[in-house]
């Protein structure tokens, strides 16, 4: 079990994954991305995962965000900055309440490829093969869109370049420089929790003032001016994936050179599936995410084979149950983690198991039940006494009309209004902003408990 190849996966059975028609051009692809150079360097993944073991012991917590899917249609600048302002606003609504530092990681540079419920789709009458995120077809309902074509694969490596670049230089440029705290407001967010973050940055300026006042250090002042921000994916599409691992010098190790942290999909966690052989030989952290199908037996497997040094911050699992159906699963994969004595940092997707079909016809998520699975999320945790590593959200920082509920009551009459999402509907900027202040709620809950049990 222990000899690894990143070309390994292709003898164990496989699922999600398109069946490419021209070998030849594949392969042309292929080649051609194990020219180019990995997005990501070994020394910040490994920095990514002592982060997440940090959130395993409580000492950080994780906020991962951003589209269900990339699309090539939909990307700018303007996109791409948003979506990092929403992130650092609700980072800062978390740090505010948490006390802890929160490691930021975005669904973003590289969150392509889509698993699907079924192969193929009717409309009218019409089955095509089902749409599978942009870098395999296209969305068009036309058959040659969904004739999935490896030249996409390139795009969507340039695209991720290009989107990777601007985080950065967001990140390390002025951007997100934490005296910027009022800036990062959207126009559109106006609301009593708006006026709530105005309120909290107004207290942050105010010490800030009291820091330089007093004569912070340089070495302080200048890590105020930026953010360490990481990206991640769903690693679905295994011949991108393997063409990008490239070999760490430092380590010997293999490194997944398309992304910080890649994650296991519900859908495609098969103990002896290809996905779990390809990502179980990276040293990337990686995700995991398990939903209610999510057996103690198989989870005994996988703790053990994707994480066998039992190394902190390796391995997240990314629950996704459904609000109401947490206590029925949470609580025995905890046991299961604990009687395996397993490091693993426990992260909840309120997303995934809260999609419903809107009677308009939309796909769509009810924000209250999205807030109900977090609580319970919390609560599980703190009756269990295992801690809460983070969240994972998909959202964006447009103003969409995709969720159901939050601050400006979007209806299912609504949905229509301004519904973009490529794959699954998101959070609008109000959503998530309003989102980050109940998890801070229930951080602060939870430090109190902490100190009081301490003190007591
Ligand atoms: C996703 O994160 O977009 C996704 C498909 O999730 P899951 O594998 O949990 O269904
Ligand atoms: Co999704």
């Amino acid at each position: 079990m222990t000899e690894w190849e990143k070309s390994g996966w292709r003898s164990k059975p496989r699922v999600q994954m398109p069946d490419y028609t021209d070998a030849q051009a594949l392969a042309r692809v292929e080649e051609q991305l194990s020219q180019f150079p990995p997005l990501v360097f070994a020394g910040e993944a490994r920095r990514l995962k002592s982060l997440l073991g940090e959130a395993s012991r409580g000492k950080a917590f994780l906020l991962q965000g951003g589209d269900c899917a990339e699309s090539f249609g939909q990307f700018s600048a303007n996109a791409i900055r948003d979506t990092f302002k929403v992130m650092l606003q609700m980072a800062m609504v978390l740090t505010y309440g948490a006390k802890v530092p929160v490691i930021k990681v975005g669904r973003m540079a590289g969150q392509f490829a889509k698993p699907r419920s079924a192969p193929t789709e009717v409309q009218d009458g019409v089955e095509l093969p089902s749409y599978r995120g942009d870098i395999i077809n296209d969305l068009d309902f036309t058959p040659r869109a969904r004739l999935p074509d490896p030249e996409r694969m390139l795009r969507a490596y340039t695209q991720a370049a290009a989107t990777l670049n601007l985080l950065r230089a967001f990140s390390t440029g002025g951007y997100a420089d934490v005296n910027q705290v009022h800036s990062w407001t959207l126009s559109f967010t106006e609301s009593e929790k708006a006026e709530k973050y105005r309120e909290m940055a107004n207290r942050i300026t105010d010490a800030l003032d009291f820091m330089r006042a007093a004569g912070v250090d340089a070495q302080t002042a200048h890590s105020l001016r930026m953010v360490e921000f990481y990206t991640s994916h769903e690693g679905l599409l295994l011949e991108y994936e393997e063409a990008l691992t490239r070999l760490d010098s430092t380590s010997g190790k293999w490194l997944a050179g398309s992304g910080h942290l890649l994650w296991i999909g519900d859908r495609t966690r098969q103990p002896d599936g290809a996905h779990v052989e390809f990502l179980r030989g990276v040293l990337n952290p990686i995700g995991l995410k398990c939903g209610p199908t999510m057996t103690t037996d198989d989870l005994r497997v996988l703790l053990e084979r994707l994480n066998p040094e039992n190394e902190p911050g390796r391995l997240t699992l990314i629950t996704r149950f459904g609000a109401g159906k947490v206590a029925e699963h949470l609580p025995r994969l905890i046991r299961t983690v604990q009687e395996e004595g397993a490091n693993v940092t426990w992260v909840c997707d309120p997303m995934h198991g809260n999609t419903i079909k809107s009677s308009t016809g939309f796909k769509t998520r009810p924000f209250d039940a999205v807030l109900r699975e977090v609580r319970e999320f919390f609560a599980i945790h703190a009756a269990e006494g295992t801690i809460p590593g983070g969240v994972h959200f998909e959202m964006t920082g447009q103003d969409v009309t995709e969720c159901t509920g939050g601050v400006h009551a979007i209806s299912e009459e609504n949905l229509s209004d301004r519904y973009h999402t490529a794959c699954d509907p998101r959070l609008n900027a109000s959503q998530s902003l309003e989102l980050a202040f109940l998890v801070a709620e229930e951080l602060t809950r939870l430090r109190e408990d902490r100190t009081s049990r301490a003190a007591g």
